[in-house]
């Protein structure tokens, strides 16, 4: 084996930065992570401090390399995987962000992605770029910056800033300035790319009134990105992988074929189904993105997002105070009395897809004298799994027989035995858990590592996925389905306007 055998992924997350190496056989030799603090200057508004996250990338990259015992010549490439949408603008002569990047859960946009669909732009942005006019995305970010920051709307036309989301923020710094580039998966994010062609949208550009010369370049997710300055590492490590962090997790899990699904379970979750090369067009409010391009070739996947997954666990410890450690929720669930029926709808941030109401505030149904916080507990873990439903129906619903009858699960949440059974019982179908759970970093790396030229092609890096446990159905069908009406009752009672 070459020295320079092993893989460094950056997985630059929302609320903290981890860096792990991997050997050419997808072990994990050493990791490093650290938070940094989340800012929240108004009601509804979310920011990072893009320089907080550079120095926490730095710091965890240096250190992950160093617990694996190694130093940067045995790197022989460099993924990055990113929260994605988040939006930074920067100064190209410094380098300095001119604000706080804005976070992608960040709605301070609402109005003016309102004002568009009134005027009748929504069915263009959809054709064009796959996504919905929300706040969630990149365009109304930049254009706020540019419109609210002063001088900032003539320093971009005049070719002065840069924007990037985090991955071209970060790449940007790596190479010291020498490259200013994003891969087309975290373009597709932005409400600016055209699906299709790959290309910015010179009608996107316009309606969202963004200078183009602000604009990175869009490469493949693996190719040669640039080299990094010295200085970052002792040695320069060439930076070969680059995507969105979902779609990142969509090829760690190994989810090349059209109809394989996998949802990731963070704070939030994130339900990514492959379409192979045709971009399919949503009739049920999920979004069309796009899942890797290699050799310019793009594949594509429809996305639902749910915004509130593991933060409901994080509501029942920090905000109600009935657990101590998120690992208790499954057990409290466990002792619920079963016939007591509470449901939990947690549109504590209002609710993603596919209803896409922002206004919407969380509720609960069916307390009675005798709930208790074992009742509460199972609330919030079902409804995890409900709102999954939910996305697996509109999946169904766009792509047919075809979907996977499979879902392939990641993150902190599937560590529950019970709520991985639960989420099989409601779906009706196979929950199948990998041994590897760190599948973004995994992703990153095998992107850095097909252009390296470790880790072999898709097919041989999808023959070394491996399952650690598969939950089957147990509920019948009547059950499963009473159960599924319940929520969406709950749903439609708690939504701001009828659907
Ligand atoms: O679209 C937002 C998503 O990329 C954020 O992921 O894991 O940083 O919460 P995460």
């Amino acid at each position: 084996m070459s020295r320079a055998a092993h893989l460094l992924a950056i997985d630059q997350g929302t609320t903290s930065s981890r860096a792990l190496v991997f050997d050419p056989s997808a072990r994990v030799l050493g990791l490093a992570q650290a938070e940094f603090p989340q800012s929240y200057p108004h009601p509804g508004w979310v920011e990072h401090d893009a320089e907080e996250i550079w120095r926490t990338v730095l710091k965890t990259a240096r250190a992950a390399i160093r617990n694996a015992g190694l130093e940067a010549a045995d790197i022989a490439a460099i993924g990055i995987t990113n929260q994605r949408e988040t939006t930074v603008l920067w100064d190209r002569a410094t380098g300095r962000p001119i604000h706080n990047a804005i976070v992608w859960q960040d709605r301070r946009t609402a109005e003016a992605c309102a004002r568009l669909r009134a005027d009748g732009a929504e069915p263009l942005v959809s054709a064009t770029t796959g996504l919905l006019l929300d706040p969630y995305f990149s365009a109304t970010k930049i254009a706020w910056l540019l419109d609210r920051i002063p001088g900032a709307r003539a320093q971009a036309e005049a070719g002065r800033l840069a924007f990037g989301t985090i991955d071209s923020f970060l790449l940007w710094r790596l190479t010291s300035g020498a490259v200013h580039a994003t891969d087309a998966t975290n373009a597709s994010r932005t409400l600016l790319l055209d699906l299709r062609t790959g290309t910015w949208s010179p009608e996107m550009l316009r309606l969202f009134r963004i200078p183009e010369a602000i604009l990175p370049e869009v490469r493949d997710t693996a190719g040669l990105f640039g080299v990094t300055e010295p200085r970052c590492f002792g040695a320069a490590i060439a930076i070969r992988g680059i995507a969105g962090d979902q779609q990142a997790a969509l090829a760690g899990q190994a989810c090349f074929s059209p109809g394989m699904v996998k949802s990731t379970y963070g704070t939030g979750c994130f339900a990514l189904m492959h379409t192979g090369d045709v971009p399919v067009a949503s009739s049920n409010r999920l979004i069309t993105t796009i899942a890797t391009q290699l050799g310019g070739r793009r594949t594509y996947a429809l996305e639902g997002a749910i915004f509130i997954a593991g933060a409901a666990v994080q509501w029942l410890r920090d905000g109600l105070g009935v657990i101590a450690h998120a690992a208790e929720a499954g057990a409290l669930a466990e002792a619920a009395d079963p016939a007591q029926e509470v449901t939990l709808v947690p549109a504590f941030v209002g609710l993603g897809a596919p209803y896409w109401d922002a206004e919407a505030r969380g509720a609960i149904f069916g307390l009675t004298r005798g709930t208790t916080r074992a009742e509460l507990a199972r609330a919030a873990l079902e409804s995890v799994a409900l709102q999954t439903r939910d996305l697996i129906e509109a999946m169904r619903a766009d792509w047919g027989a075809g979907a996977d009858t499979v879902l392939r699960v990641d993150g902190g949440m599937t560590a529950s035995d019970w709520t991985m059974q639960f989420l099989a019982d409601i779906l009706g179908a196979p929950v199948d858990r990998p041994r590897v759970q760190e599948t973004t970093a995994l992703g990153a790396a095998f992107f850095a590592g097909l252009s390296a030229g470790l880790f072999g092609d898709q097919d041989a890096f999808a023959r070394s996925w491996s399952l650690d446990r598969r939950f089957a159905p147990r509920m019948s069908e009547a059950e499963r389905e009473r159960r599924y009406a319940r929520w969406r009752d709950a749903v439609q009672r708690t939504l701001s306007r009828g659907m």
